[in-house]
This record gives C-alpha cells, structure tokens and sequence, in this order.
C-alpha cells in the first residue's frame, strides 16, 4: 500500500467564506497570499499552502516506495496511476489542514517539470482543473527552482548573491543565485547526477529501493577508508560532476567481494558515500572560491544525507562560508517549494494559464525559470 500522505499544520488560516467558483480570472492579486503547490514530478504526489511565499501553513507528500519496492526502482507507468489516486486525497488534506476553501486562495502553482510526464501530467491537469474551478492565476514552476526555493524558505537569512547546490535522483549542478536573474549554471554532472549513483550502489549492495536513504544506513556501521574508491574530478579545473567512474569502481569492488558479507555491504556504503561526499564538498567549495561567495545553499534529496551535511558544516566552520540547508522534508520533492517558487512568479504578475504545457527534460530556452529574491 502507499504511505499514507502527512499533513502538517503549522498555523490557521481562520474561517474563510466560500470562493464564488467564477468562470473568469479575476485581477490578480497584487501580493499573493495563499499559493497552493503541487508537485508530482516523480514518485511522489505532493501538495501545500504556502502564505505570503514564507509559511508552511500545511504541507502533505504521499510518497510511493511499496509501490516502486518490488522492480528497484521507479516505474514511471506505476507512478503516473497512483498518482491518480492520490492527487485529490493530498490536496483536500492541506486545504483542510489550512482550514481554507480552494476559493480563498491567491493561486496555484504545479511542477511543469521537468520530469516523468505522465506523472506530471496528473499534478499539471488537475491544477488546471482547480484554476478554472476557481478562476485562480496558474503558474508552471521548474522543479530544480522549487528545490533552490526551499533554501530560502527555510532560512529567510539566506539573501542572494549565493551558491546553490542541486543534487538529487535526476540532477547535479551548481548554479550562481542572483536577485532578479534567471540561475546562472557554474557545472553539472557529466554522467550520473549522484542521487542516481546512490541508487544503483544500492543495488550493487542488495540494499532496498528507495536507495539513497539505505546506503546512509548502511554506511552507518562500515568504514569509510575500507575500500579505496576515487573522487572523480575532485581536483579538475571548473565546476563540472561525473560519478560514472564511482559507481564502476563501487560495481568491481563488489565483484571482487561476491558473496557479499553485512560487513562488506557497510564497508562499500561507507566508502562509497565518503567519496561522493568528498566530491561534493569539493567541487561547492571550488564554486564559491570561484565566485568569490560566502554563501552555499545545499538543496534537493541527497542534501538530506547527513554525512555531507556534518562534513560541510565544518568545512563551512574552518573556512568561513554560511552553508544553509533546509530541513530533510524540505530536501526530498515536496510541494511546499513549488508554492514558494511559484509566489514569486504570482507577485510579478505572471500566470500561465490553461495552455500550460509539461516538460520533461531540461532545455535551455523552455520557461518559466523564476528568479530569486523578490
Ligand atoms: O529531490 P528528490 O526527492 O527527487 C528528485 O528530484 O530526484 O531526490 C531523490 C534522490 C534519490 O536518488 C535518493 O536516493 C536520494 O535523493 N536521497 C539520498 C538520501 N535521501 C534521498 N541520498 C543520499 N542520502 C540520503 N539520506
Ligand atoms: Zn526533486
């Protein structure tokens, strides 16, 4: 069975009247206030209000790991159909949590990708739906903007110019933050993102599906210097990632191993995580050098890995930087981050109506991009 969805209430909304259910959009709101998120990129259906673009008035993610458990990993047509099943269970939840009716709201922002599509699909048409219902400005929000939204939302000190760090299952890059602008891209993976290389190390190690958070546990008891793993361009000029290379060397060793212990699968988990650690720190490091910042947001789901976090608060301790990272649930996709983002593109008067379309790589002309700050 899917995990039952988490609602979490952090303050009332108060009694609202009922939204008049208008068929044409009013004028938008000068300064949105209540901005629904919905995010279904993945394998998670998710929703949340967000108020004045700063606070989590509820938030809710009905995840799917028993779902995906059986094939190791996700699969994108299994997704698309419990997501059916969930979109309105996640949503109702957060709006009763909010104690708010869907016509109170300022707006609606949904992931438009990039991502699976038929999962997106179902987050996308069923914001549409709300929108019209309602008629709610609409605005399709870039999934790895939601992620560098989380940072400021769970750290309002974090201003830009900053260094952002996106690492998760489909993505590892690092961007330059600034007010106003588009983010400017430092480097990216050139091979594996390194939420990927968890996953299939996991794999490797007979660990379960979802990956990442298992090889943490696993490392847990094992020795990171027990297996000498390298650090691919650690040390190279620029900003670039590959993790290919890790994850090949992480395949021999347990060739090598075959028949696996409990020892040997922490001692490669252990090993395998201090080298994508390594690397991480390494090249965020680089990219605030570089850039001549003090400031590094860490954000997506391997950022909830807490060796790389303990490992880059003390980098961050000895040289000098401010690392903010959001809290675990605010890492892992969510749907609080989508409405964040999307209030800023609400503020500026933006909103993309029913033509909305999803995306599901990243392309470097396809908008909506927000920008930071306000
Ligand atoms: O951001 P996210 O929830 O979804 C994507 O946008 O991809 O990230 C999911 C990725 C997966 O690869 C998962 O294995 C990894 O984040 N992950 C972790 C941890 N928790 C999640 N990786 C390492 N350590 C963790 N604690
Ligand atoms: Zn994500």
């Amino acid at each position: 069975m899917p995990a039952r969805p988490r609602a979490r209430r952090r303050a009332p909304a108060g009694p609202q009247p009922e939204g008049p259910g208008a068929a044409s959009p009013p004028p938008l709101p000068a300064l949105p206030e209540w901005v629904l998120g919905i995010e279904s990129s993945c394998d998670e259906m998710a929703a949340a209000v967000v108020r004045r673009g700063v606070e989590i008035v509820a938030t809710s993610v009905r995840g799917q790991a028993d779902v995906h458990r059986p094939y190791g990993g996700v699969v994108p047509e299994l997704a698309s159909r419990d997501h059916v099943r969930g979109v309105w269970q996640v949503v109702e939840a957060v709006l009763a949590d909010a104690g708010l009716p869907a016509g109170r709201l300022s707006g609606v922002a949904v992931t438009a990708g990039p991502g699976l599509v038929g999962s997106l699909l179902v987050g996308l048409s069923f914001a549409k739906a709300l929108a019209y219902r309602h008629g709610l400005p609409l605005v399709g929000v870039h999934h790895l903007d939601g992620h560098l939204a989380a940072a400021e939302l769970s750290d309002p000190s974090l201003r830009p110019p900053y260094v952002g760090l996106v690492i998760s299952g489909g993505h590892t890059a690092l961007y330059r933050i600034e007010t106003g602008a588009a983010p400017a891209l430092l480097g990216e993976t050139r091979d594996d993102a390194v939420g990927e290389a968890f996953d299939k190390v996991a794999a490797l190690l007979g660990l379960p599906y979802p990956g990442g958070p298992a090889v943490a546990r696993a490392a847990g008891s094992g020795r990171v210097d027990a297996v000498p793993l390298p650090r691919p361009l650690e040390k190279a000029p620029g900003c670039d990632f590959s993790f290919s290379g890790l994850k090949t060397a992480v395949a021999l060793e347990v060739s090598r191993r075959a028949p696996l212990s409990a020892r040997d699968v922490a001692d490669v988990a252990a090993s395998f995580e201090g080298a994508a650690v390594d690397v991480l720190v390494a090249r965020a490091t680089r990219a605030l050098r570089e850039q001549g910042i003090a400031q590094l947001a860490v954000v997506g789901g391997v950022a909830a890995n807490r060796r790389l976090r303990e490992t880059l608060a003390t980098r961050a301790r000895a040289e000098g930087f401010q690392v903010v990272f959001p809290p675990p649930e605010l890492c892992t996709d969510n749907a609080a981050m989508i409405a964040a983002a999307g209030h800023r593109l609400l503020a500026r008067g933006e909103s993309h109506g029913l033509g909305l379309d999803s995306f599901s790589r990243i392309h470097p002309r396809r908008p909506p991009r927000s920008s930071a700050g306000p």
